[in-house]
């Protein structure tokens, strides 16, 4: 479709715009004449293009944030010389995701897109403008609803008859894709919600799914394992979810559906009815109590008098985005009253009432100029890309981890190559792909090792790759390095969770000789460490502390911060469940490994390996002698064989508890031997009720079986009898 010369001339031609400054001063440069005719043609031709690569060759060469920002600038020459505008230019459409295999569906009203800027002055713009179509004299201050700007994927969810019927994607706004079966197994969506209380047959709630960014880690983690090409970003995972065919597949994605606006409602003859609220917020609230998970007031949806206390409220979830469990992009503003809504009416494209402010890019375009190896904790190497430094979202990026040599293979990675690179919340930066086509034959190939490229000894370490696996590894070191990723990880939150015994200081306290195996860490000189630059009386002694409590962890979580090749969490907690200490498991066969269903073949023989050095033992039997917890806990059980006055039984929490926080009030019942729920339902056995209790204390009296207890009530049970 297009050649590579036009390509070539595109993509500069972007650059060249995009490096241009401020909108308006730009603006002021481009006087009306045939030049800037034909700058529109091109910008039109550009956006084309960039649309053709992200929508049919889903291969984009410039960012989400740069197509904004090249779209923003042919929108304003449009509107200032409205006499050269073309009729179909891309800025006449809304995009579309349609994909072929699911049936189409057509939404009961249209869903549009949202007017956005990444300009505080474009906001108070926006309010003025809003209060022109209200005919509000601009001293009056308009109460916006101010939440977040959801970062997943749309999704309109029908309900007829307070059932939940069927539910589909944006697709073009108009017709969306119809996923029902898998929007069926997100928690986060009733299936049956009491609409007919306010007269509602009919209603189609709007909202965003996504994937919380732990999960998307976890999810990536387990593609990567499994060799499988990984997700650029949690959006992208919460979009390709919901479009698998198998829907058990989707349920375990964990998806959340958050519920942003109830759009249409109807009756039972099909007309559509007013909406029985005079604000949004309120509408939102009722949703929140029909059960539908939403943003949640004061913080996730705050209702802001005048622009300036909206512009603030943005700001601040800027900063804090990043702690947010969900990517976000952006924040949007409604205006609250419903009647002002309709009055200030709706263009083709977007509401006049709502506009979104968006958040600094997180994508960006830069180059690999080099690429190094480093070596793990399990002797894996992994390879570093070092880049032209870049920034991304407030932050300077100059390198970024490469994975394995099938993650260069399968994005082609040359050393020279211009690279897309996207860093998605708190998740670290990841390159989405090199932009092939702007190469100029000055690349390199990437070339990986044969022989252990840290090793700075005389003996040269042959690198090995076993069978099926993605990574090159060390097999026996020489050098210390992979001792030194190993006392790191021991110490780390994934590890032993020793506060504040970080990378930098491990590797301090290796230099000086004191750490070489895990039992070193009880044995630290802390009277020298308090002596030493950058330390102190009270940060020592903060250390040792944090190494004391670390004595009393569970067994699986020594287990698991062992190094041991593929012993995860999970495998761990599976072993910590069957044995009495650490030491049976040096007893254990093939065939013992092979009762647990879930543990492979291969994790067996590691950890069998394990255990067969006497070394490994060694150490081992040290950490006990330094008091270091070596047994079953407690907490290594699963919950259902825990012992405890609340064994075998269900627990939930509503409202506000005064006494401790959630989390405290969560692990008490667990060590009681109670599972924790999520939600009321038949299963339920206990209801805690703390001070303002919402729907669930509603819904666990109405089924009758629920025993209602008070915080108190809950800690004089658990605290009588619980070891
Ligand atoms: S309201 C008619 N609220 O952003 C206006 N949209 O760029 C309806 N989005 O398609 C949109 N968070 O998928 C609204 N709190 C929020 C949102 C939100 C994310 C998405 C939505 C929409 C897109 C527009």
């Amino acid at each position: 479709m297009y050649s590579k010369e036009q390509e070539k001339y595109y993509y500069d031609l972007s650059r060249q715009i995009l490096k241009e400054g401020d909108l308006s001063a730009w603006l002021s440069h481009l006087p009306k004449g045939p030049e800037v005719e034909s700058l529109m043609r091109d910008l039109e031709d550009l956006l084309r293009y960039h649309e053709w690569r992200y929508y049919v060759k889903d291969d984009p060469v410039v960012s989400d944030y740069e197509y904004d920002v090249l779209m923003k600038r042919l929108e304003a020459l449009e509107k200032r010389y409205p006499e050269y505008a073309s009729a179909d230019s891309p800025t006449q459409r809304v995009g579309s995701d349609l994909l072929s295999e699911f049936p189409n569906r057509e939404h009961l009203f249209p869903l549009l897109s949202l007017a956005n800027s990444y300009d505080p002055a474009d906001l108070r713009e926006f309010d003025a403008q809003v209060k022109r179509l209200l005919n509000l004299s601009s001293g009056e201050k308009i109460a916006y609803s101010v939440e977040p700007k959801f970062d997943g994927s749309s999704l309109g969810v029908t309900y007829e008859g307070d059932r939940f019927s069927w539910a589909a994607t944006r697709g073009d706004g108009i017709v969306g894709e119809e996923i029902t079966a898998n929007a069926k197994v997100i928690r986060s969506i009733p299936l049956r919600a009491a609409f007919s209380s306010k007269g509602i047959y009919r209603a189609e709630v709007r909202g965003e799914v996504l994937i919380r960014k732990d999960e998307f880690v976890k999810v990536n983690a387990e593609r990567e394992e499994q060799g499988e090409s990984l997700f650029a970003n949690p959006r992208n995972a919460a979009a390709g979810s919901l479009r698998m065919k198998d829907p058990r597949e989707v349920a375990r994605r964990r998806l959340v559906l958050i519920a942003y606006r109830l759009g249409y409602v109807g009756n039972e003859r099909g007309e559509e009815v007013p909406l029985p609220f005079d604000t949004h917020s309120e509408a939102v609230a009722w949703l929140t109590e029909l059960g539908f998970r939403t943003p949640q007031q004061p913080d996730e949806l705050k209702v802001c008098l005048g622009i300036e206390e909206a512009i603030a409220h943005c700001e601040d979830w800027e900063r804090k985005r990043d702690a947010y469990p969900f990517e976000i992009d952006g924040m949007v503003l409604k205006v609250d009253r419903f009647d002002w809504q309709q009055r200030c009416g709706y263009t083709a494209h977007h509401p006049r009432w709502a506009m979104a402010f968006k958040f600094k890019a997180r994508q960006a375009t830069t180059r690999l100029v080099d690429v190094v190896f480093q070596v793990g904790r399990t002797g894996a190497i992994t390879p570093v890309g070092k880049l032209e430094p870049v920034n991304l979202a407030g932050a300077t990026i100059s390198s970024v981890s490469l994975h394995n040599e099938d993650f260069i293979r399968e994005r082609d990675l040359k050393i020279g190559d211009k690279v897309l690179l996207e860093r998605a919340g708190d998740v670290i930066p990841y390159i989405v792909k090199a932009l092939i086509d702007l190469r100029d034959g000055t690349e390199r190939q990437i070339v990986f090792p044969e022989y252990c490229p840290v090793n700075d000894t005389d003996e040269p370490v042959k690198l090995v790759r076993e069978e099926g696996e993605a990574v090159w590894r060390c097999p026996h070191c020489v050098c210390g390095q992979q001792t030194l990723r190993k006392l790191v990880f021991f110490a780390s939150k994934d590890g032993m969770d020793i506060d504040g015994m970080g990378e930098a200081i491990v590797k301090r306290f290796f230099d000086l000789g004191w750490l070489s195996t895990f039992a070193d860490f009880y044995r630290l000189p802390f009277d020298e460490i308090k002596r030493l630059e950058g330390f102190g009386e009270k940060s020592a002694d903060n250390l040792r502390r944090a190494v004391e409590k670390s004595k009393t962890n569970p067994l699986y979580r020594l287990l698991q911060s062992l190094s041991i090749h593929h012993l995860g969490p999970k495998a761990a907690k599976l072993l910590a469940a069957r044995v009495k200490d650490v030491f049976e498991l040096a007893t254990w066969e093939a065939e013992r490994f092979q009762d647990i269903p879930e543990i492979g073949p291969i994790l067996a023989r590691k950890v069998m390996a394990y255990f067969a050095e006497e070394e490994n033992i060694k150490v081992l039997r040290e950490l006990e002698a330094l008091g270091v917890n070596v047994r079953q806990t407690a907490e290594d059980l699963p919950v259902s064989e825990r012992q405890g006055p609340l064994a075998g039984k269900t627990i939930l929490f509503t409202g506000s508890l005064q006494q401790m926080s959630r989390k405290e009030a969560k692990s008490l019942a667990e060590r009681a031997g109670a599972r924790v729920l999520s939600g009321v339902s038949s299963k339920l056995d206990i209801l805690v009720v703390g001070e303002k209790p919402g729907s669930k204390l509603r819904k666990a009296k109405e089924l009758g079986s629920v025993q209602i207890w008070s915080e108190q009530q809950f800690l004089d049970e658990v605290n009588q009898t619980t070891p």
